[in-house]
């Protein structure tokens, strides 16, 4: 099938191919085009450019009058732990009130209480809740979104939420990109046994996991207090063996090294950031391991922001996600995060668009098919209700997703 979006205010393209600066840091050119079209044939972009240098639309195509309105690629939200059942809001007052995520975790809250829940809960109660969550996020212009497993921690926990990130995805329109995160909390069970966990991980989850592919990525949460670097190379290691791509959960409360460890793995991403030290930005820069900030989650736990800037300037490729979890960052507002990311990190309109498109494609290794509007590309892309694509973050808070289209389908219409 044939579609046109025709005389859109703004077309950002983007584009997968980078190009440095002379400084070396990345160019963010969002390539802008005013009074733009795109065509779609089928689930591809067949054409991008000005309206007027297509002389006509054939009569054919379904057109969609996209005048005063932003067209730009789905965002791809490259970070999110949205299985899980239960809520936290009593966590929430209580760090109000002074207490740190820390203590909270060791007072038997944080990601163990949410461990409970999932446990108890069966699959179909998951998905239901999961579902909700994702059409929030569709409306909110989301048309990718990686899903890690880590409220389980049994084999048969982990297994349970990675079917059900399976099953979602194979329903759409959402595209899920599954990404096993056993390593994200000893359970109590293994409180006095932390090589015993370590054993089930690397013995049974790993090869059961890359046994049934239901994971292409694996993440550690290599924090004091949780999986020190030893323990999380460990893990790393042996995923990678076993076929993985690796994602970490690095320098998120504490400067640990973990953005080091992930350079030097040659991990796909690294991700919070909030403590990230010069050597593990250089090191970032190095390997080109994408930086994916998550700013809503310094927003939510009150704590200080990743250095954006500093990141961009010296080279690292940067994504922004929004971390939604049911402890450190409970929303799926992703251009609200985007917002953040412009006045908290100081990131320009342009650099958040890019760090939440192409970016985002980046961290998920598959910035070949999506992430920008580029012909020959899988056609996701939004429209927002916004003449310039500046007001997304500019007017923050709502939501201007206007129409989302994922592989040429209209799936979500305001
Ligand atoms: O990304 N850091 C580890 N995991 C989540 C928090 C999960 C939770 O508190 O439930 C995060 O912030
Ligand atoms: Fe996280």
């Amino acid at each position: 099938m044939h579609q046109a979006i025709i005389t859109a205010s703004q077309l950002i393209c983007l584009q997968s191919r980078e190009e440095r600066s002379e400084a070396g840091g990345p160019l963010l050119m969002p390539a802008i085009i005013e009074n733009g079209t795109v065509l779609l044939d089928d689930d591809r972009i067949a054409w991008v450019g000005p309206t007027t240098a297509r002389e006509s639309v054939p009569r054919s195509n379904d057109v969609i009058d996209a005048r005063d309105k932003t067209v730009l690629p789905g965002f791809v939200d490259c970070h999110t732990h949205l299985i899980f059942a239960g809520t936290r809001e009593d966590e929430f007052e209580q760090r109000l009130a002074g207490r740190t995520y820390q203590e909270i975790a060791a007072l038997g809250g944080g990601i163990n209480a949410t461990v409970q829940r999932v446990r108890a809960a069966t699959k179909g109660e998951l998905k239901r809740l999961a579902r909700r969550r994702l059409d929030r996020l569709l409306q909110f212009g989301v048309t990718t979104v990686e899903v890690k497993s880590g409220y389980g921690l049994t084999l048969a926990d982990e297994l349970k939420c990675l079917e059900v990130i399976a099953e979602l995805n194979a329903e759409g329109p959402l595209e899920l990109v599954p990404t096993f995160l056993g390593a994200h909390a000893v359970p109590p069970e293994y409180r006095n046994n932390r090589e015993g966990y370590l054993r089930l991980i690397l013995d049974e989850m790993l090869p059961e996991i890359a046994r049934c592919r239901l994971a292409g990525f694996c993440d550690v949460f290599c924090e004091t207090g949780v999986f020190d670097l030893k323990e999380s190379e460990r893990i790393l290691a042996r995923a990678r063996d076993l076929g993985f791509q690796l994602k970490v959960h690095a320098d998120e409360l504490t400067p640990l090294g973990g953005a080091e460890l992930a350079a030097r793995l040659g991990a796909v991403s690294a991700d919070h950031l909030l403590c990230i030290s010069d050597a593990g930005i250089d090191a970032l820069a190095e390997s080109g391991t994408v930086a994916t900030l998550l700013p809503g989650t310094a927003f939510f736990l009150g704590l200080p922001y990743a250095p954006a800037r500093k990141l961009i300037e010296c080279g690292v490729r940067v994504a922004l996600a929004s971390d939604f979890n049911p402890g450190t960052c409970p929303t799926e507002n992703l251009p609200l995060v985007g917002a953040m990311a412009c006045t908290q990190m100081k990131m320009l309109p342009a650099e958040a668009i890019a760090a939440l498109t192409i970016g985002g494609a980046a961290a998920l290794g598959c910035s070949d098919r999506i992430g920008s509007l580029e012909v020959g590309k899988q056609a996701d892309l939004i429209i927002c209700d916004v003449p310039d694509y500046r007001q997304i973050f500019y007017h923050f808070g709502v939501n201007h997703v206007w129409r989302v289209i994922k592989r040429g389908r209209v799936v979500y219409a305001a």
